[in-house]
């Protein structure tokens, strides 16, 4: 009887042996290896003249590259709308502010860090650049600033660019501006109808406020609301 189950065991054992999967050891080309299969001895294929990866076409090069026979180019090449604004300004904050600002000042929290002051957005040359210009600092990065084409989609780099011509209205607007049949309201008189602290309209004198910079209303740092993602504030909480 014991014979018989050991003979047992051991039949199984060379079965297991025996079912090892060799799809490992299947024909295949390794990364960067060679082969004798291809007459140049390189496994993997250059491309084949003339033809374009499926995706790869990129015919609208303004699209692109923002260039126009080599120069920036103005305009904007998808359809604006109020949602490709507000694309533009999430995509904004969370991939510019930490060095531009949430009002393009470029006195974001890194260059108050020590980063070299990023590029402000409401000078009269910036004002006056072709709307290209963005596109193209955040495709190929401009001085000191990386480039952001492997983060930010062509297309959000059109809606980012367009958020910050919003931005440079936003910071220089004029009388002018406000459509016939309305008037500016002073800040003042906002302030009071909106029940405002009373200094908030003198905060913004000649220069920005530092809650237009830092972005909260009372200059001490943001608290999630504990509703609204149970895991992150927990995160936040255990770093402290
Ligand atoms: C890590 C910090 C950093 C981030 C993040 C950053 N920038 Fe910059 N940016 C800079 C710096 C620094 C400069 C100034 C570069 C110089 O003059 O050498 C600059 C300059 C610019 C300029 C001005 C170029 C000019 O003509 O003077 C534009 C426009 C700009 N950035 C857009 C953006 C946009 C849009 C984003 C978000 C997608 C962004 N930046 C994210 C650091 C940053």
């Amino acid at each position: 009887m014991r014979s018989i189950s050991a003979m047992g065991v051991a039949a199984t054992m060379l079965l297991v042996a025996g079912c090892r999967q060799d799809m490992h050891n299947q024909p295949k080309f390794i990364p960067q290896r060679g082969t004798s299969f291809f007459a140049d001895g390189r496994s993997v294929r250059p491309q084949v003249e003339n033809t374009v990866a499926r995706g790869q076409l990129h015919e609208d090069t303004y699209f692109y590259t923002g260039m126009v026979n080599g120069k920036e180019g103005d305009g904007l090449p998808i359809e604006l709308t109020a949602a490709v604004l507000e694309r533009g300004q999430e995509r904004y904050n969370i991939y510019c502010t930490p060095c531009h600002s949430r009002v393009g000042n470029g006195n974001g929290m890194i260059v108050q860090r020590g980063y070299k002051p990023a590029g402000n957005f409401h000078t009269d040359r910036l004002r006056q650049a072709p709307l290209g210009h963005f596109f193209s600092v955040m495709t190929n990065g401009y001085g000191a600033m990386p480039d952001y084409s492997a983060q930010i989609t062509p297309v959000d780099r059109w809606a980012i660019a367009a958020y910050i011509r919003a931005l440079q209205l936003s910071q220089d607007a004029k009388a002018s501006d406000v459509p016939a049949g309305q008037h500016p309201i002073d800040l003042h008189e906002l302030a009071k109808e909106q029940g405002l602290p009373p200094g908030f309209a003198d905060d913004w004198g000649n220069e920005l406020p530092a809650t237009a910079v830092k972005g909260s209303p009372n200059g001490k740092s943001f608290v999630l609301p504990p509703s609204a993602t149970p895991g992150m504030v927990t995160a936040v909480q255990n770093q402290k």
